[in-house]
């Protein structure tokens, strides 16, 4: 099926920012869209943005991007018959630097996704069993999905300098379940807060943000929601995404935690005496992102214990990944396309995850929108974990919907091949 054309737009993300979409139009009139995500609390070696800047809403339009999709990338694909993994492969070509200075990241990634959802589409397969095929992955199995439950850091309450608190149901059957337990609690939890008379409102991932006096209190918190919701404690474990770059201080070496200066060692401290306290199954950059050898310490000291993920340590990028395999830096990492630029790039990622069986988690970003790929990559690629927030806000329960619609469809294609 060929490429009829390929358009940029201007649209919002889920703070109220502008951010780039692309439409590929197909022949039979068939098209598709993919909306590009924004991160908060972003990487160093993520792929840039390219943003109009100007007074117009704030510098942060995208018009540039839109000429760039119309004017360069356009005419090498229109006319020609849909071939993601070519074309994007192609794409790379125009910008092959590390951080997308050229076409911007955002320009890129739009473009990436929208081939590889039109080139599922003109085959009439799912996108995540287009990509699993792609990906020559044979067995089809949905994520754990890491429930935001509490928002601290940079998307929400200032004085909690963990990022996010995550819900982890385990001991469930199937994702469905794993869905309905977490609803449960999730909501026990916001009948708590209130009688506690703290506050619901939500932070940046459809968490809530209430203010806390210590680290202790969210984890009581989390685990007393478990229980009052019926539930015994041993089938929820807790994650963490620290996001601990966001209070590193690079000249000191040392961590600003509750008004205290923390170094490394002691950060790894008191992640140890969290994990013998509470089931902490799962840190998120525990550690700042220019602190490597303590990675491999941390990893010495709780990596057989705790999935350790890195995600501003490496950007989804195979360079930074590779270097955290040899430095024994992490067991696991997040997976988020628009790091890198192209999903080929996030390929190369995967596929050095699978070969050094590194977990993966796919991820979606604090600004994110309706679009749902980061839902089908997770199974496509076979993902051990997704994290796409809480369970307020359709940006959020739009990726999980789609998940609990795979499942179903899943396991129709399961009976008919009975
Ligand atoms: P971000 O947050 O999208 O603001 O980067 C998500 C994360 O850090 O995992
Ligand atoms: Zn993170």
């Amino acid at each position: 099926m060929k490429i009829k054309n390929i358009l940029g737009r201007e649209v919002y993300d889920s703070q109220g920012f502008p951010t780039l979409a692309c439409d590929i139009f197909l022949e039979n009139n068939r098209y598709v869209t993919s909306i590009v995500p924004a991160g908060t609390s972003t990487g160093l070696f993520e792929a840039c943005e390219l943003r109009d800047g100007g007074e117009r809403l704030m510098g942060k339009g995208v018009k540039k991007a839109i000429k760039i999709i119309e004017t360069k990338i356009a005419p090498l694909f229109v006319g020609e018959e849909i071939d993601a993994v070519e074309m994007d492969r192609k794409l790379l070509e125009l910008d092959p630097s590390e951080q997308k200075n050229v076409l911007g990241g955002n320009t890129m990634i739009a473009v990436s996704m929208a081939l590889f959802k039109a080139h599922a589409k003109s085959l009439d397969l799912e996108l995540y069993d287009f990509i699993a095929r792609v990906l020559d992955n044979p067995t089809i199995s949905l994520p754990v999905p890491l429930i935001n439950v509490i928002n601290g850091g940079a998307h929400g309450d200032a004085r909690l300098p963990i990022q996010e608190f995550l819900l982890i149901p385990h001991g469930v059957e199937n994702f469905t379940q794993a869905m309905q337990v977490s609803a449960e609690v999730f909501h026990v939890l916001k009948g708590l807060l209130e009688k506690q008379g703290r506050s619901t409102a939500l932070g940046a991932e459809g968490g809530f943000m209430p203010t806390f006096e210590n680290i202790e209190q969210p984890f009581d918190l989390i685990m007393e929601a478990v229980t009052a919701a019926g539930y015994s404690k041993d089938m929820f474990g807790i994650g963490v995404d620290v996001a601990a770059t966001q209070f590193y201080d690079d000249k000191k070496k040392t961590y600003s935690w509750f008004g205290e200066n923390k170094t490394a060692e002691q950060m790894i401290d008191v992640y140890a005496s969290l994990s013998d306290k509470y089931p902490l199954l799962l840190i998120e950059d525990g550690l700042a992102e220019q602190d490597w050898d303590n990675w491999t310490l941390m990893m010495e000291q709780l990596g057989t214990s705790v999935y350790l993920i890195a995600d501003d340590l490496v950007v989804s990028n195979i360079y930074h990944v590779a270097k955290a395999v040899k430095k024994s830096a992490a067991n696991g990492i997040i997976i988020k396309p628009n790091q890198v630029g192209t999903i080929s790039q996030i390929f190369e990622s995967v596929m050095l995850c699978k070969e050094y069986d590194l977990n993966m988690v796919a991820s979606h970003r604090s600004r994110d929108s309706e679009d749902t790929f980061i839902a089908d990559l997770a199974v496509g690629i076979g993902a051990q974990f997704i994290k796409t927030g809480g369970l307020m806000r359709s940006e959020r329960l739009s990726k999980y919907n789609r998940l609990l619609f795979i499942e179903e469809l899943q396991s129709l294609i399961d009976l008919e091949e009975l």
